[in-house]
């Protein structure tokens, strides 16, 4: 029996074990073997066990995760793949929801109607758009996704809008033909105290440190006030600058990895971060981000994971997200029926934030809060003030450098420290050639003097009460007005949602933009208002907004009937997603070189 037990055991064949029996060491005796068994069964007992573990992990991940596709960023990159390409014809851009034909007749003279005023008003700028579009990369994408994109095509063809602009001046901007729009682009959210005050900050601070120009390596002495101002409002010990916000963010989780030496970051569902891939795993990104868990916003299942998990570095937050927990930001290109829905509870977010702290402090995981967004726009000390909560670590970006490009981190010393003092070849390495340069550096220290003046200061008096009264006023004139348009704010940062199910939405910022309002590519999905907006200023671009609404509900873009649900149109989409790529196998398999024309429906 022996030699036949050893060699199960030992996994060597039967006679190779006999063979080895006379070269058996005195002692080894039934007794070793015993052992040997015990030995095994208690590695086997702990390798279940450890299976059990990466299991129950696995699983608590899993709960963790948003249950639609923005929670899976690999099957949504996997699915996203599979989306076939069509657009509609003239006929079926009228009439994708199945309306009658005289709402599509409606519809169409109300386009053409739209498309001749483009064409009229918007000359010049059109013109230049389209010469340099070809060459600019940026353009060609941002005009090929303010839409859905079986619009889009016919879209450009027809609004040929432009993207050029000569001046700003106090809330609006002007175009290359002269015309006035009231600016809600918020410049991507750089804009917090109105262009003129960007202005002075650059024209002032330019003129700071002409004596130094353009050397870097060394700082201007500038520099020195901007790190005291921004550790006081931060309420930190270190500060790093960097060109960008996502560089910020960047710098942020490599230390965060570095000083737990841990590899994971946490983000939340929809949450932007800036364009690295690590924070952006989901489509956008060609690669799968591999240290990178995307788990649900305020919710449970994500704390377990937090508390339970040994490989997570650090939590990024993105305040803004407060508006809309588990959505990505809202476009105007995903708009396909009218599912976007935004609401803001303040009392509830700061909550989850005060959890979220306690979690990472009891396990030593970075908590970073990426204000490069929100940062200075909901209070004087940001989101930190806000939700009164305090994190380790704090992105600012955008409008920090007085409208230069700009990222900025803080945080606390024991995760600052690029270099080990044990350890001198281990460190954690982060340069940027333009780093603290003089004139981003000067504006900046103009932006922070200004910051604490008086009259800045007035701006965020009753800030939130401000900004929410302005949007109920809205939305009882657009409620008065039977439109199904509403609107949902986090203070200045608002966003257009919809209440019949359409899959015209997205035209609205065709009829805001003829009605003299400016919009970022994403559309009415982000309207971002500078806090010198007045009274007046408001009640002008609330006019405006009534009148476009009206204006598109007049021409049949809301048409709708009880059998016209969300759902419904979802249905439509995905069906006639599926016949487009039935049709394109055909294609394929039909023709030896495949076919090259576009899908149409007609
Ligand atoms: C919260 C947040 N983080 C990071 C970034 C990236 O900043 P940047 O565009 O300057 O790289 C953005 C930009 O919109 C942002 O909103």
């Amino acid at each position: 029996m022996q030699p036949a037990v050893a060699s199960i055991w030992s996994g060597v064949p039967p006679a190779a074990a006999d063979r080895n029996d006379s070269a058996r060491l005195p002692g080894r005796t039934g007794e070793d073997t015993a052992i040997n068994t015990i030995i095994l069964y208690v590695a086997g007992g702990l390798a279940g066990l450890y299976l059990l573990r990466q299991l129950r992990l696995r699983l608590q991940l899993s709960r963790a995760k948003h249950r639609s596709l923005t929670g899976h960023s690999r099957m949504a990159r996997r699915v996203a793949a599979l989306v076939p390409f069509y657009e509609y014809g003239e006929s079926q851009f009228f009439r994708a929801d199945a309306a009658p034909d005289a709402v599509a007749a409606a519809r169409r003279t109300g386009f053409m109607r739209l498309a001749a005023v483009f064409a009229e008003r918007f000359g010049k700028t059109a013109q230049l758009t389209a010469e340099v579009s070809p060459a600019i990369s940026d353009l060609q994408f941002t005009s090929r996704y303010r839409v859905p994109f079986q619009f889009s095509g016919m879209v450009r063809r027809h609004f040929k809008a432009g993207s050029f602009v000569e001046s700003a001046s106090g809330v609006t901007v002007t175009d290359l033909d002269g015309n006035r729009f009231y600016d809600l682009t918020g410049s991507y959210g750089v804009n917090v105290f109105g262009y003129d005050f960007y202005k002075e900050c650059i024209e002032q601070g330019a003129e700071r440190v002409r004596g130094l120009g353009p050397v870097l390596g060394p700082y201007h002495p500038v520099t020195a006030y901007n790190v005291k101002r921004l550790l006081q409002i931060s309420g930190l010990d270190e500060i790093s600058f960097h060109m960008s916000g996502t560089e910020a963010v960047m710098q942020a989780v490599r230390l965060a990895r570095y000083h737990t030496r841990r590899s994971h970051l946490v983000r939340f569902c929809g949450a932007y971060h800036g364009w690295w891939g690590d924070v952006q795993p989901g489509v956008g990104n060609p690669l799968a981000a591999r240290e990178t868990y995307t788990l649900k916003d305020m919710d449970e299942a994500a704390l377990t994971v937090l508390r339970r998990r040994r490989d997570i570095a650090c939590v990024l937050v993105n305040p803004l997200q407060a508006l809309h927990p588990n959505v990505s930001a809202p476009g105007d290109s995903t708009l396909i029926d009218s599912g976007r829905s935004a609401h803001f509870d303040r009392e509830a977010y700061g909550a989850w934030l005060r959890r979220l702290r306690e979690v990472c402090s009891a396990r030593d995981i970075v908590l970073i809060f990426d204000e490069v967004f929100v940062g200075f726009r909901l209070a004087p000390g940001g989101a930190q003030e806000y939700f009164g909560v305090r994190a380790d670590m704090v992105t600012y970006g955008k409008t920090v450098a007085g409208g230069l490009p700009v990222g900025v981190l803080c945080g606390r010393r024991r995760y600052m420290r690029r270099f080990r003092e044990q350890r001198p070849a281990d460190i954690c390495f982060a340069r940027g050639t333009f780093n603290a340069h003089p004139y981003v550096m000067g504006a900046m220290y103009e932006f922070l003097r200004r910051f604490d003046t008086e009259a800045v200061r007035a701006l965020y008096r009753d800030l939130d009460g401000v900004w929410s009264r302005r949007a109920r006023a809205l939305n009882d004139r657009l409620r008065d007005a039977q439109l199904p348009v509403r609107v949902a704010n986090l203070s200045s940062i608002w966003t257009l949602y919809y209440t019949v199910p359409s899959r015209y939405n997205w035209m609205l910022q065709y009829y805001l933009r003829a009605a003299g309002i400016s919009l970022s590519w994403v559309g009415t999905g982000r309207l971002i208002f500078s806090l010198d907006y007045t009274d007046a200023d408001f009640e002008a671009v609330a006019d405006r907004i009534v009148s476009a609404a009206g204006a598109m509900q007049n021409d049949g873009w809301w048409w709708s009937t009880p059998e016209l649900t969300n759902r419904k149109i979802k249905r439509r989409v995905l069906k006639e997603m599926l016949q487009a790529r039935w049709a394109a196998a055909l294609r394929t398999a039909t023709s030896p070189i495949g076919s090259m024309s576009s899908p149409r429906i007609k």
